[in-house]
Parts: C-alpha cells; sequence; structure tokens
C-alpha cells in the first residue's frame, strides 16, 4: 500500500528524480523492512565463483551507483547486490534529461555516462557501512579513458579488499568507445594485467565482465574461447541494447541511449544459451535483461545462468519484485520436481 502511494507519485516524476527519491528514501532506512524480511526457500540457496548465495536474485549495477543503499537492499529480499558503475575520479556524466521510461514497452532507455562519485569517495562509504551480504563493485573508466586498461587498475587496487567480486564494465553504450574492449586483443590484455594483479592476492576474489548482447556469433565465439583459455571466474551477461527500438511502442522509443527492460530478455536469453554451450559449464553466467518474474527469472536459469540481475523491473513492479520472484521461483522448481535451483541451470540448451 505504501507502494502503490509513493509509486504513483513517482511515476509523474522524471525517472531521474525519481530514482534519486527512491534512493534517499532506502538511505533512511525508516521503512518497516525488518518486519516483511524476506528469507528464500532453502531450494534458492546456491555456491557460484566460491561464494554462497541465499537466493540467485541480484540487483543490476546502476541502481546504488555510489554505493549508498545496499544494505537496505539486501532487506528487500536480493540475494546480492552490485554497486557501481564506479570510475576512478569522479564525473558527471552526459546532460540531463537522460533516462525515459517506456510504459508502453516495460523498458527503460538511460544514456547516464557513469555518473558517479569517484572511486575514493565510494571506497571510504563502503569501508565505513559493512556489507551484510554479498557485494559485488562494478568498474569502469572515466570518459577520457574509455579504452584505457588504466582506470580498471585503479579501481580494482582499491576495491578488491572490500567487495565479494568485482565486475569490469566493457560494455556501457553510453561511454564513446568502451565496446570496442570487447575486441579480441583488447580484451585479451585487459584480462593479463588483472589476472597479473590479482596472483599478487592470497584471498582470491572472482573478476567477472559484463558484456554488451549487441555481439555475433564469430564474436561470441572469440570471446568465448579467450575466457576458456584464460579460465576467467565468470561473466554477466547483459548490458543494455542499442538495437531494436524500431520494434518499440512507446513514443520515447527514439530517445538516445541503452534499452533495458522487457524488450531486452530473448535478447539476453539468446546470448547466454550460446555463451553457456561454449563453455561447457567452465565459466558461470549472471544472467540479465528483463528479469520481471519467476517465469522470466526461471527461463534465464534454463538458458544457463547461475545468477540472476534485475534492475528495469525493480523501476516498474515496485521494491518487492525480488521478494516476490524467490516464491515464484522456488513453487516453479518444486513443481518440475527440483531439490534445488542449480539442478536447473541451463536445462534449455539440450
Ligand atoms: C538507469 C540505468 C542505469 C544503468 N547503469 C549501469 C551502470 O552504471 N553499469 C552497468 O554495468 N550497468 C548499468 N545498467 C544496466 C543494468 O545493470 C542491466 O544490465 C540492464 O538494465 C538490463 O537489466 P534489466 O532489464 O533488468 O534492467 C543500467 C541500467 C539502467 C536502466
Amino acid at each position: 500500500m505504501l507502494y502503490q502511494i509513493l509509486n504513483s507519485f513517482l511515476k509523474q516524476t522524471d525517472p531521474e528524480t525519481a530514482h534519486e527519491y527512491a534512493i534517499k528514501f532506502l538511505k533512511q532506512d525508516i521503512i518497516p523492512f525488518d518486519f516483511f524480511k524476506f528469507t528464500a526457500d532453502p531450494s534458492l540457496k546456491i555456491k557460484v565463483f566460491g561464494v554462497d548465495f541465499d537466493n540467485p536474485i541480484g540487483l543490476a549495477a546502476g541502481f546504488d551507483k555510489n554505493a549508498e543503499v545496499y544494505n537496505s537492499i539486501f532487506k528487500l529480499g536480493f540475494g546480492f547486490s552490485e554497486v557501481g558503475t564506479i570510475t576512478p575520479e569522479p564525473q558527471n556524466g552526459n546532460p540531463k534529461p537522460r533516462v525515459f521510461r517506456l510504459n508502453a514497452d516495460q523498458a527503460i532507455i538511460n544514456s547516464l555516462g557513469f555518473p558517479n562519485d569517484g572511486m575514493n569517495k565510494v571506497y571510504e562509504r563502503i569501508k565505513n557501512n559493512p556489507k551484510k551480504s554479498i557485494l559485488g563493485i562494478n568498474i569502469g573508466p572515466n570518459k577520457e579513458n574509455a579504452t584505457k586498461e588504466d582506470d580498471y587498475l585503479r579501481c580494482i587496487e582499491k576495491f578488491y579488499p572490500l567487495a565479494d567480486y568485482i565486475t569490469i564494465n566493457i560494455s556501457s553504450p553510453n561511454t564513446p568507445n568502451l565496446r570496442n574492449l570487447h575486441d579480441k586483443k583488447k580484451i585479451l590484455d585487459l584480462i593479463n594485467i588483472l589476472q597479473k594483479f590479482k596472483n599478487n592476492f592470497k584471498e582470491k576474489k572472482a573478476i567477472i565482465f559484463k558484456l554488451s548482447p549487441n555481439l555475433n556469433n564469430s564474436e561470441i565465439n572469440d570471446l568465448s574461447e579467450i575466457f576458456l583459455e584464460k579460465k576467467i571466474d565468470g561473466i554477466v551477461l547483459t548490458n543494455t541494447t542499442i538495437e531494436g527500438k524500431e520494434l518499440l511502442e512507446d513514443e520515447n522509443k527514439n530517445k538516445e541511449g541503452g534499452l533495458s527492460g522487457y524488450p531486452l530478455n530473448q535478447v539476453s536469453n539468446q546470448i547466454i544459451k550460446k555463451f553457456y554451450i561454449n563453455f561447457k559449464k567452465t565459466i558461470p553466467i549472471i544472467g540479465v535483461g528483463g528479469v520481471s518474474d519467476g517465469v522470466t527469472a526461471y527461463e534465464k536459469i534454463k538458458c544457463g545462468a547461475s545468477l540472476l540481475q534485475l534492475y528495469t523491473a525493480m523501476v516498474f513492479k515496485g521494491p518487492y519484485v525480488a521478494s516476490k520472484i524467490n516464491k515464484e521461483l522456488s513453487n516453479l522448481i518444486k513443481k518440475d520436481g527440483l531439490k534445488n535451483i542449480s539442478e536447473a541451470i541451463g536445462v534449455n540448451t539440450n
């Protein structure tokens, strides 16, 4: 009820302002989350890249860009939260307006361009607010350094000790040239640098790569070969898409930026399937793109995802979307006679 009232107000507000209100609200930590606190069914527990997750539904990068509300997010039923994208230096991002709701398509187009407080401020924030569950930290370069490895190295040096896993974002469409890092030679160089960095540490944390959905089959095969050869820890599939906007209905469909939500769902599922088949169960995948209920969550797992994330469904369905999906998901796997969610991974790729 509280959310319905809040939501009808937020829906009339510019989406970026609505998001700022949501962060402010979650920061207050005054809503009776503890009363509603959700415990997922044990059938949803899963271990991925050495980390134990209570449930497979995570909050995708971009919502908690500056790591302000992750402990409130955990109370909403998310099994993990990925903060960021964080860059070495603070930056403002692209000019506003840069976030558009596409109500007719259950989608969002954004061209934010990594506005964030910068790594030093975010580091202090996380250090002073110990995480109460699994925290991923998503890092990227400042706009002017988009294709250089140095910015990733600066950020990972800062955040490696604080994170449960680190996501290397090479796939935002809103930082010019960033997606060039999908090139074979460039990604190989980047992986080598990051693995060399990781070798200095006794405690190993997963370093995973977040990819674009706008890849053709030969690019998918080339990347798979490199990832297998370098034995990387995992990938996140996918970031927002810049293709397919002509098929949308909403009047905002031609806005500049990356598209997320319902129209991305099948696109990301097809990419997940292809990587899953290439990986032969050796590299885990976090599936993201249009997850909005138990059915879409289950489908992505059957396509090969071990964990899931969402962002856009939280905007359209509200803060309890994760606990609702978890309940629906555990019912679905029970109906299929499975004891644990891991038994469903990739079953639709045979
Ligand atoms: C407003 C907005 C901002 C985003 N910012 C980031 C970001 O900073 N870093 C990132 O890796 N992904 C970012 N994303 C992409 C999401 O993490 C996710 O990959 C994408 O939205 C698909 O999931 P969804 O359909 O559940 O929203 C952003 C998405 C939205 C809608």
